[in-house]
């Protein structure tokens, strides 16, 4: 029996999110510059993708770069945006033939508008796609996202928007309002760090580390992460007899 198949596919997670890590460590095990692990990332990116589509999973978020990635050198920088600028480029046919929506999510506003329109093309030309979701969290951190919600909330309730804040209303601030929140958190490359991820969303995911580097993270090590997931009893606070 193979991997995929000890998947149960109506226990899929409804939403996977992965911190890709390990590109850099990669190539310079090979002597390699870290760019070279980058490029190297995009076949990993495939992997996940295509298995998340086959599988029928509805979301895919991929952390690409942080707001503290913004502290690396410049040229690994450059060519970090160049590689996924022109990489969703390049796939953009075959997200639309894949049925596959693209959102891209973040602070867009510290990125070059060359990028980000182009970036802007293919989340329009998916917009009406029903398969899978896939997210890009691009200049993303979740304590900006967070502090960013807290700031509009303040103005929306002074203006008298809002009458109260819950829990509910301030999802609803995030830059990931309307996606589920994922089920199943995958890092790669042996660090055990969310690293400023998705920290709202990920309060009851299931997570998930492996020493994996993310060029070397197949279709198959995204199978074992999801059946580890499907042996985990999700209790969300409850007893395990309440669960049963
Ligand atoms: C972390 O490894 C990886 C990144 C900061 C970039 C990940 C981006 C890609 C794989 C490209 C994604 C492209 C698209 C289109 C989604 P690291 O550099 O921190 O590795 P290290 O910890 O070994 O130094």
């Amino acid at each position: 029996m193979s991997l995929k198949d000890k998947i149960i596919i109506s226990k899929l997670p409804e939403h996977v999110a992965i911190i890709m890590d390990g590109n850099g460590r990669w190539a310079k095990r090979r002597g390699s510059e870290r760019i070279f692990g980058h490029q190297q990332g995009i076949k990993a990116v495939r992997n996940v993708v295509e298995a998340s589509g086959e599988l029928g999973i509805k979301y895919l978020t991929l952390f690409a770069f942080s707001k503290e990635n913004w502290c690396r050198p410049k040229a690994e920088i450059d060519a970090l945006m160049d590689l996924m600028a022109s990489t969703i480029k390049a796939e953009s046919e075959t997200l639309i033939k894949n049925n596959i929506r693209l959102l891209i999510t973040g602070d867009l506003d510290c990125m070059s508008s060359a990028i980000t329109s182009e970036l802007q093309k293919v989340t329009e030309a998916t917009k009406n796609n029903t398969g899978l979701t896939l997210v890009i969290a691009l200049s993303y951190s979740s304590r900006w996202e967070i502090a960013e919600a807290a700031a509009k909330i303040c103005k929306d309730f002074n203006a008298g928007k809002l009458k109260e804040i819950n829990e509910e209303v301030f999802a609803r601030y995030l830059v990931t309002a309307g996606i589920p929140d994922p089920a199943l958190l995958v890092r790669t490359s042996g660090e055990f760090r969310i690293s400023n991820f998705l920290l709202w969303q990920i309060a009851y995911a299931e997570l998930y580390f492996t020493e994996k580097l993310w060029p070397d993270f197949s279709k198959e090590d995204f199978y074992e992460a999801i059946i580890s997931y499907q042996k985990r009893e999700r209790r969300f606070g409850k007893t395990g007899e309440q669960c049963k």
